[in-house]
């Protein structure tokens, strides 16, 4: 056989990680329980450190979801931020930040927002603060002391959950953007331990919606990996 030719397993692959995308509009309708449990037992299987496992989530439905949009918009309204991952506009270099306008021009454009339209990017991001309409999202902290180690195995978390969404045909969304909330996620749910790396909204993708017709590209195998011997 061989070593290129398809198997079922690498045909599925293919098509689950190729397929999934960032979801931005919703259905109301909730995911079952049972789906939940399954995925997130499923996201569980993922490889972390000595299998230490440092990741904590959160999950939000229903009337908790939303007290909790209204307590973190009510929080960006005010510019009360707080980050437990230091961000910087700096920390990426000239190529990410090509990749990075490219993106915004895809998502922008789709959603007829211009390119030196501020306010309305602005006022774009503010409302994605309400999960994308979405009726879940799960809060992603890294417990033990946060470090960027720990950090990784999370973010080895976050595409794992995202994966078996996916293979569920549930649709999702990692935004940054609520970890810059932490302290009021926090206090709304009551968490004393971890820190905040990420949220994701998820439920069932409105297929109708221009947004969700984004699609992004990806650096070109050469450019990211090398093959030594
Ligand atoms: C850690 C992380 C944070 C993200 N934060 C946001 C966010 O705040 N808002 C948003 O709309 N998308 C966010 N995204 C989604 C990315 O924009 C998206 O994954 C990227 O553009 C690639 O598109 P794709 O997921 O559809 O392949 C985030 C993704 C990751 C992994």
């Amino acid at each position: 056989m061989s070593p290129l030719a398809p198997t079922e397993l690498s045909d599925r692959a293919e098509k689950l990680i190729r397929g999934r995308h960032a979801t931005r509009a919703f259905r109301p309708q909730a995911v079952p329980e049972s789906t939940m449990r399954a995925i997130f037992s499923l996201a569980g299987a993922a490889p972390s450190n000595s299998n230490a496992q440092p990741w904590r989530v959160e999950v939000v439905s229903g009337a908790t979801r939303e007290r909790l949009a209204d307590a973190v918009r009510a929080a960006h309204a005010e510019k009360r931020i707080s980050v437990d991952f230091p961000y910087s506009d700096g920390m990426y270099s000239p190529v990410h930040q090509a990749r990075r306008a490219a993106f915004g021009a895809e998502l922008y454009g789709a959603l007829g927002i211009g390119a030196d339209d501020h306010e309305a990017r602005a006022a774009y991001d503010a409302e994605s603060l309400h999960f994308y309409g979405a009726p879940h999202a799960a809060f992603l902290f890294v417990t033990g002391d946060g470090g960027p180690r720990l950090a990784a195995d999370v973010g080895a978390y976050m595409q794992t959950l995202l994966l078996a969404m996916a293979a569920y045909g549930v649709a999702s969304c990692p935004q940054g953007l609520l970890s810059f909330y932490a302290d009021t996620v926090r206090a709304e749910l009551a968490v004393c331990e971890g820190k905040l790396l990420v949220s994701i909204s998820f439920g069932y993708a409105d297929e109708a919606a221009p947004v969700n017709r984004v699609t992004t590209g990806r650096a070109a195998l050469e450019a990211v990996a090398t093959f030594h011997g």
